[in-house]
């Protein structure tokens, strides 16, 4: 699909987006873990997640829709499944399940689409084997397909060189199953949907988070199972900021509906505020996240370094560099090297494409350089990576873009060309 967007206009508009990923994933890849009847309204229908659910049901569970909620019943024991497990394009879906299955008795093999199958699953699957976990993949044990056979694991100590909150949620899940407590400490805060998830639904999880940064986490292994989950999910502050950066570059005014404000996924608006934009943030309730509204309003931007806090905007970077395209002077994003192994090499996409559009960028082992200055329209090669190409086409606002492959945004946010409408006019050929 060629996704092809004409130069937008200033705007004033509202944005309910679609439902947030990685919370739903959890509501999905959790339900198992429970003895009743899980309710979960507002569940994210995307690719990636629809996908998990899949997973789900291929497991055992039961699923049903009644009005606007997904009512998901675990079974008593998880079934062995007769065909693999796809987890298309999603690594939240192939690495939480790993950690979930490794303890359970059965075999299963987990496989994804051709962009998943080129991931590193090493992260995940070296730690699991070290407390007993059997599992095999290509290349040594780290890509795509994974086949496990599940076995009693002994609890771990386990120190994560990386902050990355699927690796985090993929140990929780097998601590859960271990003989004693176990301990997993990061270097920084990844995102914690699983922590406070997991404790609304009666685990026993306590955290610490030392001066230096790091955070440990110890993880009491389950005697019962946990309660179900009654949940809304709120909307994705990941998929909001597409929109938070076409109010920016274009002088415009976008008010981002019912978001998580959770600190570990609102660090981009944060940088868009230091780039000049107006960032207004409304709490409205306080479950298991803070959910409310986010209000954006353009203004002049200027450059800036990030290089603090990474694991709280990695997702996001693609679209901040969009902004940075049009700020005044250059911009230099750093200790970003995780960009290099997401759904594409988003510093080389980022890069690349950005220079096909005129710009002055540089790529830096682990991040990047961009000097603001004028968009010209240019031919996006989206390297089928959902956040590059909704990148691309909010940049178009300013010219005009031709982005390829932008089937992709399904994975995440089916509902962006809906409301891409409100913005600017765009067509769609079904190319390639
Ligand atoms: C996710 C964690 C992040 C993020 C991904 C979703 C999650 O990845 O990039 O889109 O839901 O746990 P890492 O944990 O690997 O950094």
């Amino acid at each position: 699909m060629i996704l092809e967007v004409k130069k937008g206009k200033r705007f004033n508009e509202e944005f309910k987006v679609d439902a947030d990923k990685s919370i739903s994933h959890r509501c999905a890849i959790f339900s198992l873990l429970t003895n009743g009847e899980n309710r979960i309204k507002n569940y994210l229908k995307a690719e990636d997640t629809l996908n998990s659910l899949e997973i789900a049901k291929k497991l055992g569970a039961e699923v049903k829709e009644e009005n606007d909620e997904i009512i998901i019943k675990a079974p008593v024991k998880l079934k062995e499944p007769d065909d693999v497990l796809y987890c298309g394009n999603s690594g939240t879906t192939i690495r939480i399940f790993m950690g979930l299955l490794a303890s359970n008795e059965g075999f299963f093999v987990l496989t994804g689409d051709e962009y998943l199958r080129r991931r590193p699953m090493k992260r995940v699957i070296a730690p699991l084997s070290e407390i007993g976990a059997k599992i095999d993949a290509r290349e040594n044990g780290n890509l795509a397909p994974i086949a496990i056979r599940g076995s009693k694991l002994k609890s771990f100590n386990y120190k994560s060189p990386i902050a990355s909150a699927q690796v985090k949620s993929s140990l929780i899940l097998a601590a859960l199953h271990c003989d004693k407590p176990s301990f997993y400490e990061e270097p920084f805060l990844s995102r914690d949907h699983t922590e406070r998830m997991l404790k609304g639904m009666g685990a026993d999880i306590k955290e610490w988070k030392m001066e230096n940064g790091e955070c440990k986490i110890e993880i009491t292994p389950l005697e019962k199972k946990l309660s179900p989950l009654k949940i809304t999910v709120p909307n994705d502050p990941s998929s909001a900021f597409f929109f938070a950066v076409a109010a920016a570059i274009t002088n415009s005014k976008a008010v981002l509906k019912n978001l998580t404000l959770n600190p570990t996924r609102i660090e981009s608006f944060k940088q868009l505020e230091k780039m000049g934009a107006k960032v207004e943030y409304i709490l409205k309730e306080d479950k298991y996240e803070p959910i409310g509204d986010i209000i954006v309003t353009g203004n002049k931007l200027k450059a800036i370094t990030v290089e603090n806090n990474i694991p709280w905007l990695i997702d996001e970077l693609p679209a901040l560099a969009m902004a940075m395209a049009v700020a005044e002077g250059k911009s230099i994003v750093k200790n970003a090297k995780e960009l290099r192994v997401k759904e594409s090499d988003r510093i080389k996409a980022v890069v690349e494409n950005l220079k096909k559009c005129g710009i002055e960028a540089k790529e830096l082992e682990d991040g990047y350089e961009i000097t603001g200055g004028k968009v010209k329209e240019a031919d996006i090669n989206s390297y089928g990576d959902h956040r590059i190409a909704m990148s691309f086409a909010v940049l178009g606002l300013i010219n005009g873009m031709k982005i390829e492959k932008a089937e992709s945004i399904h994975t995440s946010f089916p509902g962006f060309f809906e409301l891409f409408n409100k913005v600017a006019e765009y067509r769609i050929e079904n190319g390639n």
